[in-house]
């Protein structure tokens, strides 16, 4: 069975077809970063309006790329939340339409269903049971995952998601949005080791997480040694001249130890997580998943531990059309969805 799948839960739209039988087919990405730049975050209408603009264009890509037309397509998948309100409306609008027109049964799908059923669609792909690290804009949580649709929270954060944590951070330094990759980016010229921050909860017994800290923290560092900076600059009128330059290493070196602080506690739980579920497998999904330094330190210590680790491939980490495509069609392998459901088209959006 061919299903079509939307997302369009934030600031990416993302439509995809994906086969029971033969996997990932097609998938069409449009961000709407270059948009939201401008105002330093996502604009929730802005965000609408331009998903209702690209969703029906991209499914014409989709379908093109795949070679099908929508007559083969059995199922239409949409990301039901969480999200956006109004561009989640735009997504399941679209599928409930199309659906409706052709008399196919729709299936509403959890976001971080999305995310964290993604690695299977890399090659090697993870088998269950595995542990899953969820680490998005909005979320950071770790998973026990038998089976499609078996998950068991073992830890979340208790405030900031490790996303938040690069982007509010990125903002302090004057990074653009989204921040994430601008800090890891950054991040390559400093030295980690010249500013030391805070690990939030590393050695709490429990899985948890808390990262607005470290937000505060690298603002502290930040308002010290811009004022040392502004001191010396005054002092001597050779080093005013040379002060932003000194700047520029000073907010590499921030940067550095965020994602540092940051990776150390991703790590270090994941670990955790492993040990305490006996597993030998870790998944990790979601926008931060694609920071290399995060994928080299967990290569680095699950080697040591022979254990494995999986990601997405790298264009499949933040949002996309694919996951929620891929994660219907799981669910339909595994007879998890009713396709003979009473076509009522009710919205399923949260
Ligand atoms: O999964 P995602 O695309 O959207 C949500 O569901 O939230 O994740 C977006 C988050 C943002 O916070 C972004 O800054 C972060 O993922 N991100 C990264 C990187 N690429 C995206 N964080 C660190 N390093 C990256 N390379
Ligand atoms: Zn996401």
């Amino acid at each position: 069975m061919i299903i079509l799948g939307f997302e369009s839960s934030c600031d990416e739209t993302g439509v995809a077809a994906v086969c029971t039988e033969r996997g990932l087919l097609a998938h069409a990405l449009h961000t709407q970063v270059a948009m939201h730049a401008a105002y330093g975050g996502v604009v929730p209408e802005l965000a609408s309006r331009d998903h209702i603009r690209r969703i029906v264009p991209l499914t014409r890509t989709v379908l093109k790329q795949a070679g099908i037309d929508l007559h083969q397509v059995g199922a239409i998948a949409y990301t039901a939340g969480p999200g956006l309100a109004g561009a989640l409306l735009v997504g399941a609008s679209a599928a409930v339409a199309m659906a409706w027109s052709l008399d196919l049964p729709t299936i509403p799908v959890h976001h971080l269903e999305g995310h964290l059923l993604s690695p299977r669609m890399a090659d090697p792909c993870p088998d269950f049971p595995f542990v899953a690290l969820l680490v998005s804009g909005g979320h950071t949580q770790l998973m026990r995952v038998d089976g499609v649709a078996r998950y068991t929270l073992l830890g979340e954060t208790l405030d900031d998601a490790a996303g938040e944590a690069f982007d509010k951070t990125a903002k302090l330094l004057g990074l653009g949005y989204p921040g994430g990759p601008a800090l890891a980016q950054l991040a390559t010229q400093g030295d980690a080791s010249k500013i030391s921050l805070p690990r939030p909860m590393l050695h709490s017994q429990d899985l948890d997480f808390s990262f607005s800290g470290l937000k505060t923290a690298v603002m502290t560092r930040l308002k010290e040694a811009t004022a040392k900076l502004t001191e010396t600059a005054l002092i001597d009128a050779e080093l005013a001249a040379d002060s932003p330059a000194k700047s520029m290493v000073l907010a590499a070196d921030l940067a550095a130890a965020t994602q540092s602080a940051i990776v150390e506690v991703l790590v270090a739980k994941s670990v955790s997580a492993l040990k305490q579920t006996g597993l030998r497998r870790l998944v990790v999904a979601g926008g931060v998943g694609a920071n290399s330094d995060l994928r080299r330190q967990l290569a680095k210590k699950l080697e040591r531990l022979q254990a494995e680790v999986f990601f997405p491939p790298l264009e499949l980490c933040t949002d996309n059309g694919a996951m929620i495509a891929f994660a219907a069609a799981e669910r339909v392998k595994h007879g998890l969805v009713d396709l003979n459901n009473p076509r009522d088209y009710s919205f399923n959006v949260t």
